[in-house]
This record gives structure tokens, sequence and C-alpha cells, in this order.
């Protein structure tokens, strides 16, 4: 099995009661948003999309002008998606069922929100694929977890087994964000879940 057909094996499972998990971790999306400083009238990437989550938080600040992209590999997690764009109506969101190594997007973004996708984080031909596409000094938000200093020891057992059942790369949680950090001309980071987590934005590079 491929990592992209063991991660879509491991989304089949958690689908069902993504969106219930997901419920207490709602601030922290709506403030990874908020560093994307949204426009109307702006373009936003939603990055491995999930169930959907964050599309209404991204249609609300990009307003009726804007536009939100977003892709999804996990069918299961997509038709759920799909399930939430039906019962909701939006007009200005398109999204797709695709890897992030070969998405295609139909126009560039302004910005670009990578929420808990430590797996597209840790591939260098997804990053690649997606920063490709973004338009040139694009602004990036990502949230994630990562392992606590690497003197705490068997501590990062915890952050490692919380991480095992959804990501493929759950051993590479050292900075999960530095590939798209080393495309930025400014990133900020902080840690988040007492030393468990990381919040960070950026702006890309424009050359
Ligand atoms: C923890 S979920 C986060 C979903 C969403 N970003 C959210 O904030 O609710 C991680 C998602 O990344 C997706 N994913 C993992 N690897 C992917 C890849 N290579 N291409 C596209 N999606 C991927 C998974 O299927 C899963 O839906």
């Amino acid at each position: 099995m491929t990592p992209n057909e063991r991660s879509i094996e491991r989304y089949r499972r958690h689908a069902v009661g993504y969106d219930a998990s997901a419920t207490r971790t709602m601030p922290l999306r709506l403030r990874t948003i908020a560093f994307l400083h949204l426009q109307p009238g702006d373009v936003v990437l939603d990055i491995g999309a999930g169930t959907g989550l964050s599309y209404a938080p991204l249609l609300d600040a990009v307003g009726p002008g804007g536009r939100v992209l977003a892709f999804e590999q996990s069918p299961d997690m997509h038709a759920r998606a799909c399930d939430r764009v039906r019962a909701a109506g939006w007009p200005n969101l398109w999204h797709t069922c695709a890897p992030a190594e070969t998405v295609q997007l139909p126009e560039p973004a302004d910005a670009l929100l990578f929420n808990y996708v430590h797996d597209i984080t840790r591939t260098p031909a997804a990053v690649d694929n997606l920063l490709r596409q973004a338009r040139p000094g694009a602004r990036i938000a990502m949230a994630g977890m990562k392992f606590f200093p690497w003197w705490t020891g068997p501590l990062n057992l915890l952050p490692w087994l919380k991480n095992r059942p959804y990501n493929v790369r759950a051993a590479d949680m050292w900075s999960p964000w530095d590939r798209v950090k080393a495309r930025c001309a400014s990133f900020h980071l902080e840690s988040t879940q007492w030393g468990m987590g990381y919040i960070a934005h950026g702006v890309l590079r424009t050359a």
C-alpha cells in the first residue's frame, strides 16, 4: 500500500465521527483562518479540506465576490464535504476529491490554509505542487501537532500516539512546517496545546 492509500484507509474509519471530534478545536481553526487576513474578493485554498468544516468561515471572510477552492483525497471525507455544500448551496466554492501531489487548481489562490494536514506538509511533492500553483506573495496559515522539544524525551510518546491513527508520517513531527517555511519571505510560529501543537503564518516569496 502507498502512504496515500494508507491515509485513505484510515479516513474511511474516521469520516463518520470526524465533525463531532473536531468541535472542541473550532476556536483554534478560526484563529488559524484569521491569520490569513482574508479580504472580500480573495481566492482562498483549503488544503486537505476533510469534511469541509472550514468552508463556512472561509466563505464568510471572502464574501460573495470571493471564492473558496478546496481538495481532499479521501472519498469518505469528501463525500461529507459534498453533503455540506449541497445543504448550504454555496455558489462560490469549487472542491474536488484529489491528492495534494497532483491536484490541478482552477485558479491561483491569494491565501492557503493548511489546517491539520500533517501528511501533506511532510510530502515534498505535495508542497511543491500546491505552492507552484499559488499566487506569488500568497498568505499562508498552518496549524497542527508537533513533538515537544527533544529533551522532553518519552513525553513525545503522547503526540506520536495521538497522531498515529490519523497520520501516516506520525514519526516526523519535529518541525512539520519547515518545507513551507523554506518557501516564505516571512514566517511566524508559536506553540499551542502546551507545546504539542503549533500555529504559524507567513507570506510566500514572490520569486
Ligand atoms: C486531520 S484531517 C484535517 C481535515 C481538514 N483540514 C480540517 O481542518 O478539518 C487531514 C485530512 O488530510 C487529508 N489528506 C491526507 N493526505 C492527503 C493528500 N496527500 N492529499 C489530499 N488530502 C490528504 C486526509 O484525507 C484528511 O481528510
